[in-house]
């Protein structure tokens, strides 16, 4: 499977932060909102991923990832010439997916949960259909919403629904198989003029391939839409991180504990860091192996 984290859009949601960088570079804490992305597609166990953003901020992704060489993936970077939707990600990325299956994670989406892991690797198993996840939350108009039958199947599929029919919203991580880039093609423009990433979903409704997973309470889904929520995502993370002493969304500890590096290159990658807490922790990290 083929990951792809789509990194675009205007962000004016956030202005003045998002007036000349991109949001998804924006620290949460102690690391760029790109880095939790990116880990979730790493701890799904996907090596090839392909980074899209706006012609102004690709630069600065390929600045911070490279070609992933030093985590021991492969990055690919496209640009999205208009945040013409999200589901105009398979399009660009069509070349890019060839005949792989395909994660989307969006660029500004922070997920963190026990089991996570777990599920993301039996995910990235799909052979057929789409699985998307579900997440209760309290605010449901905000997002694309799922309703459900009393067995739990879904029956529908709205963006942003005045009057949403559950509490379910659908968070931005979705699998697919391969068909997604004929049905990405095919779905037309709604009317705020872009190509809806639940447009694409709806279609695998009604193939009877849509499998959903509904999130426990176990999962944390962030939301990193407005500046508070910007500031409560990185009061979260460093909450987390203090109690516990394990990092979220560390993509060399990642990369490390997955076998894609050897000890020594986890050295060699905590060496420019060594005046932070994050580069100690890498070191730590090797340390701890050792012993
Ligand atoms: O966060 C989950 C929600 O994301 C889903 O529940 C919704 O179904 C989905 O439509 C989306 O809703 P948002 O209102 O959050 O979408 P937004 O336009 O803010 O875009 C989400 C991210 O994707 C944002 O970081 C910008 C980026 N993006 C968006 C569009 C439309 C692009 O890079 N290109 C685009 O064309």
């Amino acid at each position: 499977m083929k990951g792809i984290i789509l990194a675009g859009g205007s962000g004016t949601r956030l202005y003045p932060l998002t007036k000349s960088i991109s949001k998804q570079i924006l620290p949460i804490y102690d690391k760029p909102m790109i880095y939790y992305p990116l880990s979730v597609l790493m701890l799904a166990g996907i090596r090839e991923i392909l980074i899209i953003s706006t012609p102004r901020d690709v630069d600065i992704f390929k600045e911070l990832l490279g070609n992933g060489d030093n985590i021991g993936i492969r990055i690919e970077y496209a640009i999205q010439d208009n945040p013409n939707g999200i589901a105009e990600s398979f399009i660009i990325g069509e070349k890019f997916i060839g005949n792989s299956s395909v994660a989307l994670v969006l660029g500004d989406n922070i997920f963190y949960g026990s089991n996570f892991g777990n599920i993301l690797l039996e995910s990235s198993n799909l052979v057929e259909g789409a699985i998307i996840f579900g997440c209760f939350v309290k605010n449901p108009k905000d997002y694309g919403v799922i309703e459900l039958d009393q067995n739990m199947s879904p029956i529908s599929i709205e963006e942003k629904p005045e009057n949403p029919k559950s509490s379910f919203a659908i968070p931005g991580l979705y699998f697919f198989d391969n068909k997604v880039v004929n049905i990405a093609k095919s779905v037309q423009p709604s009317d705020r003029g872009e190509l809806e990433i639940t447009s694409v979903i709806n279609e695998y409704l009604k193939l009877g391939q849509l499998n959903v997973h509904l999130a426990g309470r176990g999962l944390a889904w962030l939301d990193t839409g407005t500046h508070e929520s910007l500031l409560e995502a990185s009061n979260f993370v460093e909450a987390i991180q203090k109690r516990q002493g394990l990092y979220i969304a560390c993509i060399e500890e990642i990369a490390y504990r997955r076998g894609y590096i050897s000890k020594d290159k986890l050295v060699e990658l905590a060496q420019p860091l060594v005046k932070t807490d994050y580069g100690k922790y890498l070191l730590e990290l090797a340390n701890e192996e050792q012993s």
